[in-house]
Order: C-alpha cells, then sequence, then structure tokens
C-alpha cells in the first residue's frame, strides 16, 4: 500500500504555526491532477489563510471547530458552468479533496475533510461566506494544519466487501 494512503487519517489537532505557501501550492497541484468525468476538471478552490475570515466557519459549520487552530483552509467547489451534472460534480471534488489529503500527508501536514454538499443550509452559508457566485457550488472544505496529533493506522480492509464474479 502507498505510505501516504496506509498513514492518511483525520488530523483535526494543529500547531499555532503557518502553513507554508509552498505545500498549498502543491496540494493544489495534486487536487487538479485527479481524473474527473469527460476530463472537464469543474473543480474551482478557495483557499483561506486569513484568520478572521477562517475563524466564521466553526459557526456556521458544527463539526468544523478545529477551523479555528488551522492555518489555512480550501473550500473546495464545483463549477456548475463547465459540469451541469452534480452527480460528476460531487464525484470530481471528491477525488480532487482526497488527493489534497494524500499529498498533505506526504509533506507531513495534517488535514481532515469537512462536509459541505448536500447540507443545503451548510452550502448557503458557505457561499455567503466565500461570496460564490451563484454557478459555484461548494462541495467540501479540507482544514489544514501542521499537525498537533497523530494518530495510528487502522486497518480496515475486510474480507466480506469484496464479492467475487457476482454478488
Ligand atoms: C464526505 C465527508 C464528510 C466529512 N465531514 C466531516 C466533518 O464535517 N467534520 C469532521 O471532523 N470530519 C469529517 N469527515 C471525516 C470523517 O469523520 C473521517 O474521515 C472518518 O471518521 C474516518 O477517519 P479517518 O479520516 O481518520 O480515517 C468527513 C469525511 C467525509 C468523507
Amino acid at each position: 500500500m502507498l505510505e501516504a494512503i496506509r498513514n492518511r487519517r483525520s488530523i483535526r489537532k494543529y500547531l499555532d504555526k503557518p502553513v507554508p505557501a509552498e505545500k498549498i501550492e502543491m496540494l493544489l497541484k495534486s487536487a487538479m491532477q485527479a481524473p474527473s468525468a469527460m476530463n472537464k476538471q469543474p473543480w474551482e478552490f478557495v483557499v483561506s489563510q486569513n484568520r478572521e475570515v477562517m475563524d466564521h466557519i466553526p459557526k456556521i459549520h458544527p463539526y468544523a471547530q478545529m477551523v479555528a487552530s488551522a492555518g489555512a483552509v480550501i473550500i473546495v467547489c464545483g463549477n456548475r458552468d463547465i459540469q451541469d451534472e452534480i452527480g460528476y460534480i460531487v464525484e470530481d471534488c471528491s477525488a480532487a479533496i482526497q488527493n489534497i489529503l494524500i499529498e498533505a500527508v506526504n509533506l507531513q501536514l495534517g488535514a481532515v475533510w469537512l462536509g459541505v454538499y448536500p447540507r443545503a443550509e451548510r452550502m448557503k452559508e458557505i457561499a455567503s461566506l466565500f461570496n460564490l457566485p451563484e454557478h459555484i457550488v461548494p462541495i467540501g472544505i479540507v482544514s489544514i494544519g501542521i499537525p498537533g496529533e497523530t494518530k495510528a493506522f487502522e486497518n480496515r480492509f475486510n474480507k466480506s466487501k469484496i464479492h467475487q464474479d457476482t454478488w
């Protein structure tokens, strides 16, 4: 197994240190290498390292309290003018988010995926906080920081999930 896949866990505690700009750029490069339906690459990314902006997130997202101590957030959004099928937007953006999480491990960063889509209220609040235009749909937030906790590998391999040739 790829080491970064094996070591990836949701990291929700961070040190009070900034995330270097080159690392943020590498996360975004990895995000944009994701596969996408018809190779439309319908993703858009809103990046913030602004404490004041970031501090609004835990107020509107009930499971995002860790953002208060994060060094950066990436709001992964879909562009409906590029891809009008919401199902594909969700799949494509999810692939991009997973790439960010795996690259974060590789860069010794800690990260966690915070769901936004399909919660209508959360989507509305995030769209308003980040001034998203009508055709931009927020799918998820990645909270990022210098890790302040470590988590062990958890073996989730489960043979009963595999169906050979037929169900
Ligand atoms: C679609 C999605 C939404 C998630 N939303 C949240 C969230 O709002 N807050 C949070 O702390 N973790 C969130 N997570 C992280 C999961 O809780 C986490 O991946 C899961 O518990 C497995 O733990 P691990 O990531 O450490 O392997 C989300 C994960 C996914 C895939």
